[in-house]
């Protein structure tokens, strides 16, 4: 009887050990040329995708045409699929069909594609910031009409909030993987799928945070947490600044020249920002460094006027660094307390965006720039002067597009102010906001800072920062700049190279050479603020080679150590050893919502983005049992158990006979 029953349990042990053997064991395969989409919240809502807990699991379904998007959905035999699909089907109306679906558990877009043969993709709003700037509620300016709209491209997959995770692939190798992976187990599409071993994907991108930013950063505190955990933290980091002139002269006004510092994207570190920032990016800092290369030795005594530059940070999320600089203007701390400038300090903005190729470019006004009309006018002389070919338009819209500007304006309308742009009625980015506004997007190649044709990007933005820089200092020091000075193109193609291809950059237009940065394509999605983003670092150190004065200290921690001075920054060049002074600085780009005390984050008047908080971003493929196999194990599981409690009651009650022991019991009770 007992060889019996140790042989049953042995039999029983043994299925059960080979059966989680093979669950345990199932090759998984790390897929790392991956991105997520990650999840945002705002103060009334969240935006983007997560998983649960453990990762979302599904049986892999690759989907080239409706037909496959339907079969999935409607006739499946499985309960859980993770769908494949291309940029084809990358569409808003599959992505809500997949997303009610209880069959989808997840979405993976693996787009191979070259590059050429993509003509458009934006996950961004057809109304970029349909929220905020002029649009805020407080303001309540109309401002983008869908009907035509600013960015006629955008599917707004990226503000919506996602059932599912999704992610990104373009890796060949991935993508081949999974394909064959698919082809080889998961075909054909029939019945038989629940009786075979199948190729299945885990997507982990579990987000802690949920609802709303109020919520994440209530449950964030040490209130209710002895150990507090973060579930999200507020988007943000620095704008920077830098005047031509020492601030705080109270005799002058200011010329604000600004530019924006971020872009953003559907997939997490994919945000190129080519056209959304780098053009622009690029022709403020060759402006700043020939202004500043034309006022530097000049008597500037006599000048009432001082222009300031300043780069926005976290524009992409309701104008975070633009908000928050008009609130401290406001609260006369702007840029520090000691000197501030107040809003009627500021005679003219001016903005760049989406600068392209100069065939044309447009001017959006504000309603009170006609008090500035005569720098518009400098400025079309100044081009014709210097025998650029560019024509030079007013906007045939009335609307303000979505621009830092808005951000002034919402506290002053009548503030003068224009926006350049390449584009006048709408973008003509067909891919802005997203992961292909890219070298390729606009017609970048580096020359390597030699032999730069003439109808170049390089040359056509060099050529807009030299009209720039001449029609400002003109207007500053009521002087013609000699038409010898002018941004080079070298220069151009130096810092393109930087913020399109590479931040490790150096070369001696952009005196990088001791800034040791990492090899990565330019990312310029904001983060958040508790983290430095490389790319501020990069921009600040370019901008005080450019527009500093060389000190004559000649020790380095003495150079760190002068610091600590409000208006000047010190930076130390370590293979020249010299000590450089400049007026660059910044200030926080975290909104306003985050500062004012009790501030309502439902009212809509700031940015209240935050980004969830997550532990593990992973995707793996590996095989799924058939679910036959899964029910044999789980029944053979059971039978055990069933078995193994009958066994247990039998020799419990025949121990006697079954052991010949007759005291075991009451003994064991002594
Ligand atoms: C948050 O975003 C949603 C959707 O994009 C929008 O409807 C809502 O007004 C936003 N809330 C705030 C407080 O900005
Ligand atoms: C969808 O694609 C599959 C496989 O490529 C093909 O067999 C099928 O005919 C297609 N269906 C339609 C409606 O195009
Ligand atoms: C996706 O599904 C969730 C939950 O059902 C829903 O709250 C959300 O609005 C859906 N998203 C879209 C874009 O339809
Ligand atoms: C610049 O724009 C003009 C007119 O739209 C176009 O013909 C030309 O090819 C463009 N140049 C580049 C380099 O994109
Ligand atoms: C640029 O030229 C320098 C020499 O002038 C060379 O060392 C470097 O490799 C070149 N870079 C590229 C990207 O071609």
């Amino acid at each position: 009887m007992l060889i019996f029953y140790i042989s049953i349990v042995c039999t029983f042990a043994l299925t059960q050990c080979n059966a989680s053997l093979n669950v345990h064991n199932r090759m998984y395969v790390l897929l790392e040329a991956t991105s997520p989409c990650i999840l945002l919240l705002n103060g009334t809502h969240s935006a983007g995708c997560s998983s649960s807990r453990n990762g979302n699991v599904g049986v892999i379904h690759l989907v080239r045409n409706i037909s496959e998007l339907n079969w999935v959905i409607r006739s499946s035999p499985l309960h859980e699929y993770i769908v494949g699909v291309n940029l084809d089907m990358f569409t808003m109306k599959n992505l809500r069909q997949m997303n009610t679906s209880s069959k989808v558990v997840g979405v993976l877009l693996m787009q191979k594609t070259p590059r050429e043969l993509i003509h458009r993709f934006s996950a961004e709003d057809t109304c970029p910031n349909r929220y905020s700037g002029l649009a805020a509620p407080q303001i309540g300016e109309k401002v983008c009409d869908d009907n035509e709209a600013w960015n006629p491209y955008g599917m707004g997959a990226m503000r919506e909030r996602w059932n599912m995770p999704i992610f990104f692939t373009e890796d060949n190798q991935t993508i081949v993987q999974i394909e064959q992976c698919f082809e080889k187990f998961n075909l054909p599409l029939d019945k038989t799928q629940s009786d075979r071993s199948l190729c299945a994907l885990e997507l982990s991108s579990h987000m802690y945070a949920s609802v709303n930013s109020p919520t994440c950063l209530r449950r964030s505190s040490g209130a209710y947490n002895i150990n507090p955990i973060r579930y999200c933290d507020p988007l943000g980091d620095e704008n920077i600044y830098v005047p031509i002139l020492p601030l705080g002269n109270p005799k002058h006004k200011y010329i604000i020249v600004a530019a924006r510092l971020d872009a953003s994207s559907l997939f997490y570190g994919h945000t190129p920002g080519s056209l959304a920032v780098a053009t622009s990016l690029v022709t403020l800092m060759l402006t700043a460094k020939l202004l500043y290369a034309l006022t530097k030795d000049a008597d500037t005594s006599k000048y009432d006027k001082n222009v300031l530059f300043v780069l926005f940070n976290g524009e992409a999320y309701d104008y975070i660094g633009s908000s928050r600089v008009v609130y401290d203007l406001s609260q006369k701390q702007f840029p520090f307390k000691e000197k501030p400038i107040t809003f009627d300090d500021i005679e003219l903005y001016v903005e760049l965006s989406q600068l392209l190729n100069h065939s044309r470019i447009t001017y959006h006004p504000s309603s009170g720039f006609s008090k500035q009309q005569s720098f518009i006018d400098k400025f079309i002389d100044t081009a014709k002067n210097l025998n650029f070919n560019v024509t030079i338009g007013k906007s045939s819209k009335i609307t303000i597009p979505p621009s830092s500007m808005q951000s002034f304006l919402a506290l002053n309308k009548e503030m003068p102010g224009l926006v350049f742009t390449s584009y006048d009625k709408q973008f003509e980015n067909r891919y802005y906001h997203s992961l292909y506004d890219d070298h390729f997007n606009i017609k970048y190649t580096y020359s390597n800072t030699t032999n730069i044709p003439s109808d170049s990007l390089p040359n056509y933005l060099a050529e807009f920062a030299t009209t720039l820089a001449h029609t400002l200092y003109e207007t500053v020091s009521g002087q013609t700049a000699p038409q010898s000075s002018v941004a080079m193109k070298n220069d151009s193609d130096a810092l393109l190279h930087c913020y399109v291809d590479t931040l490790n950059c150096y070369n001696k237009g952009t005196g990088l050479s001791s800034l040791i940065m990492q090899d990565v394509k330019p990312d310029f999605y904001v983060g958040v603020s508790i983290q430095g983003n490389q790319i501020t670092l990069l921009i600040k150190y370019t901008l005080i080679y450019f527009m500093s004065r060389i000190t004559n200290i000649t020790d380095q921690q003495q150079c760190i150590d002068k610091n600590t001075e409000a208006y000047l920054t010190y930076m130390w060049i370590d293979d020249k050893k010299i000590c450089r002074s400049s007026y660059l600085n910044s200030t926080p780009a975290i909104s306003p919502a985050f500062v004012i005390p009790d501030y309502n984050m439902s009212s809509g008047r700031y940015s209240t983005w935050t980004e969830s908080s997550w532990q593990l971003i992973s995707v793996r493929m590996f095989m799924k049992p058939s679910r036959s196999y899964e029910w044999l194990v789980f029944v053979t599981g059971l039978s055990i158990l069933v078995v193994s409690f009958a066994l247990t009651y039998w020799i419990k009650r025949n121990a006697k006979e079954l052991f010949n022991y007759p005291n075991l019991i009451s003994a064991s009770n002594i």
